[in-house]
């Protein structure tokens, strides 16, 4: 069945008719108010999350469908130890769609080859959180106008921020994209993202510690929080966590145009004072996460329908590859396979399909 893992599953045009979509949904809202009549959409949230999990719930319900689901892992059977594929076998008993927030890397993408339902990413691990993305793209285009020509700060977090690495991966399809990196040194963008998407797309990037001297140059700034549950080590946390705040006098740098973004939730990297400023968009950003969603449980129901399929990965089981993320899914699954996927034959580079870690076999 045809789910969304990576925001690299949707080509451009794809991202476009749902641009088009959610634009469609946000002026004319009453057109869908049936589209979901006796549909389900299950919500599986083994994480927090106050906009992703409700924002979808509000989706469906819009679309005139029922939601049924969970909040915690503990109030599901996962606390007994049951299995994402089981749990994901389950759910296609129960409903038509379903979305899964899970603090293992790959999860969904475990649920996805195991259900006979469509299966949403809504963020796994720091991994990706593509429908984030969608509703990124839709506030940029929205705002800005266009996905092409920009220039795009992202400040924060670089290191575990899944929204950052998922946004990038976006637009390494789009022309003419600089991307400025603002993080401290110990929480920059990984290599692998540098390396396979940036660089691979030839898409023009810098690297920063200094969110005043890129102000004056962006478009965007994607700003993120310092995400305390994805340190090991509680006191990195606390000297990193106030690296960087936006506040009215850094704003006073940027272009009249610039937007600044926001995933929520934030914390303090952006001062309360910056939201009555116009530029400021991550308030609109989460409505448009909502018509993004919905356009997104329309494509996936309606593609369902027709019997649309995933494209099957081709993988490689090598004894010698082996996972040792303790992030990835695969390091508590219940007999999981350890897959590879080759994606450098001349140096003999592999990733886990379902975390992306690296191994060598040369
Ligand atoms: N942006 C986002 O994923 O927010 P939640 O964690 O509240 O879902």
């Amino acid at each position: 069945m045809r789910s969304l893992i990576d925001i690299v599953d949707f080509s451009v045009e794809e991202i476009q008719q749902l641009l088009d979509t959610a634009c469609d949904i946000s002026e004319n809202p009453a057109k869908y108010v049936d589209a979901c009549r006796g549909k389900k959409l299950a919500t599986l949230f083994f994480e927090p999350s106050t906009r992703t999990r409700l924002s979808f719930e509000a989706a469906m319900y819009e679309l005139g469908g029922n939601v049924l689901g969970f909040s915690q892992a503990s109030s599901s059977s996962a606390s007994k130890g049951e299995s994402m594929a089981d749990t994901a076998k389950m759910l296609s008993c129960y409903v038509d769609i379903m979305a899964i927030r899970h603090p293992k890397e790959g999860a969904p993408y475990v649920a996805a080859t195991n259900a006979s339902i469509p299966v949403i990413n809504a963020g796994d691990g720091g991994h990706c959180h593509p429908t984030q993305t969608l509703a990124d793209l839709l506030t940029i285009y929205r705002e800005n106008g266009r996905l092409d020509n920009l220039t795009i700060g992202c400040c924060g977090d670089l290191k575990y921020g899944r929204t950052v690495h998922s946004l990038l991966a976006a637009f390494a399809r789009y022309a003419n994209i600089k991307v400025i990196l603002i993080s401290p040194e110990e929480l920059k963008l990984p290599k692998y993202v540098k390396y396979e998407v940036l660089e691979k797309y030839g898409m023009e990037y810098v690297e920063t510690t200094s969110l005043e001297e890129a102000m004056p140059q962006l478009d965007v700034l994607y700003m993120t929080r310092i995400q305390q549950e994805r340190f090991d080590n509680f006191d990195e946390y606390e000297r990193l966590k106030d690296s960087y705040i936006l506040t009215p006098e850094k704003m006073a740098a940027g272009k009249p145009t610039m937007r600044v973004l926001h995933p929520l939730p934030r914390v303090n990297e952006i001062s309360v004072k910056v939201d009555e400023d116009p530029r400021a968009a991550y308030f609109r950003q989460a409505l448009n996460a909502k018509y993004m969603r919905m356009a997104l449980i329309l494509k996936l129901l309606k593609e369902a329908e027709e019997g649309k399929q995933m494209e099957t990965l081709q993988t490689v089981e090598d004894p010698r590859l082996i996972c040792d993320n303790p992030r990835c899914i695969s390091s508590t699954e219940q007999e999981l396979p350890h897959k590879f996927k080759l994606v450098d034959p001349e140096r003999g580079i592999y990733r886990c399909i379902y975390c992306e870690s690296k191994k060598t076999l040369n």
